[in-house]
């Protein structure tokens, strides 16, 4: 049987990406390319935004396509609108990859996941050196969301009154099913998606509040890992005695420890 090259490339999922966008690429899968996006190197260009009109519109743009679409897209468009490129040539609606936890696993609450993008978008750097403040506001804006009861974002005409809950988790799991367990509402229900609609509002404007701090040199971390939690870490996580595990959650959510363990 005869292939064409095109499709033989096709079928061995060796496609460049910079052929297909258009970068220039002379000899089609030899030295690896690089997107055309990246010719906009990090961070990109950031403006004061208005909290409440960015958490408006991710409570609206929810409902078109999800958490994770709601927090990126909001603060993007309205940067876009603002500043215009290169923000116009973001593909918004690539985000709708991270909804229901990515991909509607119920991992990493998809709220967050567009926060830790935008914030990395407008504060990170491929130079891991320079990632520290892009860790640190996404580090807050996490602990934030798991320690603060939620949502905080009540639209101009609510379509239920919602139940707040404190998550103590990141995972859209522990934070969608606590909720139902609290308000005794099925994860299908339309008093979920307003409340999930609530939620993506609430952090859209945390993050646009850290980064309007930060663009003023006023950011501080304030909210910090439970201090139990730092403890263990102090044993178990990176240049401690154990070094077997780099975690920055609330362990107790998922940890019941041998007792006695041991204490420092
Ligand atoms: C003083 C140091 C120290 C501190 C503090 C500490 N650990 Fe440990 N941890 C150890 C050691 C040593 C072991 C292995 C001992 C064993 O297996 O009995 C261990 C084992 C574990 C294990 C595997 C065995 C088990 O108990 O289930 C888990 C999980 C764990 N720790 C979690 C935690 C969490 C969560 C915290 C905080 C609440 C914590 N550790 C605090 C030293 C510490
Ligand atoms: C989202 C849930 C979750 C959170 C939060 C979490 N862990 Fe774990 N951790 C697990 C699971 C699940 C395992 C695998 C347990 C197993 O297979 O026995 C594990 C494994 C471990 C182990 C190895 C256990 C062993 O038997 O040796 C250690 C140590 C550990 N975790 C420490 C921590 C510490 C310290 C924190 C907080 C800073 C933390 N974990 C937060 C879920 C979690």
């Amino acid at each position: 049987m005869r292939v064409s090259r095109r499709n033989w490339l096709r079928n061995a999922g060796m496609v460049c990406f910079g052929a297909a966008a258009g970068g220039t690429v002379t000899s089609l899968c030899g030295a690896p390319t690089t997107p055309a996006a990246a010719a906009t190197p990090l961070p990109w260009p950031y403006v004061k935004l208005d909290a409440d009109a960015v958490a408006a519109a991710a409570y609206e743009m929810h409902y078109k396509a999800g958490c994770c679409y709601a927090v990126s897209a909001s603060i993007i468009g309205e940067l876009a609108r603002k500043i215009g490129s290169p923000y116009t040539s973001w593909p918004a609606e690539l985000m709708t990859y991270g909804g229901a936890g990515v991909a509607g696993i119920g991992s990493l609450c998809g709220a967050l996941n567009g926060a830790a993008m935008v914030t990395f978008l407008v504060t990170g750097s491929a130079d891991k050196a320079k990632q520290g403040k892009a860790q640190e506001i996404t580090r807050d804006i996490f602990n934030w969301y798991a320690q603060t009861p939620l949502p905080t974002f009540r639209p101009a005409q609510p379509k239920f009154e919602n139940v707040k809950i404190v998550s103590r988790s990141n995972l859209c799991h522990v934070s969608v099913s606590k909720w139902c367990k609290a308000s005794k509402c099925k994860i299908s229900s339309k008093e979920r998606e307003e409340r999930c609609a609530c939620l993506s509002g609430s952090v859209a404007k945390y993050t646009v509040e850290l980064l309007n701090a930060h663009l003023a040199g006023e950011f501080k971390a304030v909210c910090k890992l439970p201090a139990e939690s730092q403890t263990c870490r102090d044993c178990h996580d990176k240049g401690s005695p154990r070094e077997d595990a780099r975690v920055q959650m609330d362990c107790g959510v998922c940890h019941f420890t041998k007792t006695p363990h041991p204490t420092l």
